[in-house]
């Protein structure tokens, strides 16, 4: 198993699926039941072994470094009040061993262009890549990043989580074309329109990659949408390098689309004891 000692969390996209929410909101702050986005995210980070966790924001995401930061007054209003199961919650949001760094995207020029920004941090090992709006849940089992460190046998393999789509779907996603009977990555394409999809195999929101992709990335030049694709940066690594799709084990929930949202917050309510009940109830109601 490769040691995943830094993840990045690219959240300097814009969010307009959720406007007017994400106007002052970040995406990765809009909760699920009570919990942000990114605390998933994190807790996934940690359990792949991270212990430097990488945020890519902008100027209109401070409320991110907030949120990981002390909060003095309300600590201390909450130990007066005798709250002391609160207290150890908002203290406990990451563990001790645990340190954040922030680093600026100053324009949303695509997502390879926000990991090409860590570069410096990163450093020369291998990383990984958590987008927190694809929460993934894997009740009890290891979570899928740390399932993908577990097939980075070594500093140089990249691992990308893969999901069948749709084959009208895969215009949104990155699509892999795999070896007969493997795993391994032969090509892969951005967006394509179902008549031109290798498969319908669709890289999600988490990635294992070694520090040879930030010079892929600086000769990358804009792509789909005009933006600095990661996907272009890994089609280059292909050549080189072996990259596995990962099919994980778990669900995926798309929680950059309103349904995702949804559907996330009705998985986690149900298993809710305090929310169970209104979901059933709700569902009869339906
Ligand atoms: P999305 O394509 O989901 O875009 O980005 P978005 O801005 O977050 O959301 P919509 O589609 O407008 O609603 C995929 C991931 O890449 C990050 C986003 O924050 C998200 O985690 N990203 C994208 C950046 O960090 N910088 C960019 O320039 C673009």
């Amino acid at each position: 198993m490769t040691r995943l000692r830094k993840v990045v969390f690219p959240v300097a996209g814009l969010g307009t699926r959720f406007l007017p929410a994400t106007k002052v909101v970040a995406k990765e702050m809009l909760p699920v039941i009570d919990r942000p986005l990114i605390q998933y995210a994190v807790d996934e980070a940690i359990d792949a072994g991270a212990d430097t966790l990488v945020f890519v924001t902008n100027r209109y995401k401070h409320s991110i470094a907030d949120y990981f930061d002390s909060a003095y007054e309300l600590e201390e209003t909450l130990e007066h009040a005798g709250k002391l199961e609160l207290l150890a919650m908002v203290q406990g949001l990451l563990p001790k061993h645990v340190r954040c760094v922030y680093v600026t995207q100053e324009q949303a020029l695509g997502l390879g262009h926000a990991v090409l920004c860590t570069k410096a941090v990163i450093g020369d090992e291998p990383f990984g890549i958590i987008l927190p709006d694809d929460l993934i849940v894997n009740d009890g089992g290891p979570s899928a990043l740390r399932q993908m460190a577990q097939r980075a046998s070594d500093g140089r393999t990249g691992v990308l989580a893969v999901e069948e789509v749709p084959h009208a779907d895969t215009g949104k996603y990155g699509i892999v074309d795999v070896e007969a009977g493997g795993d391994r990555i032969r090509h892969m394409v951005e967006k394509p329109k179902p008549e031109d999809a290798p498969s319908n195999l669709a890289v999600v929101g988490r990635y294992v990659l070694p520090a040879r992709i930030f010079e892929l990335l600086e000769k990358t030049t804009p792509g789909a949408g005009g933006e600095i694709q990661l996907t272009d940066a890994i089609a280059a690594l292909l050549g080189e390098s072996r990259v596995l799709a990962h099919r994980f084990d778990g669900h995926r929930f798309d929680c950059g689309s309103k349904a995702g949202m949804v559907r996330a917050t009705l998985h986690f309510a149900a298993r809710d004891p305090a929310l169970a009940d209104l979901v059933r109830g709700f569902n009869k109601a339906g």
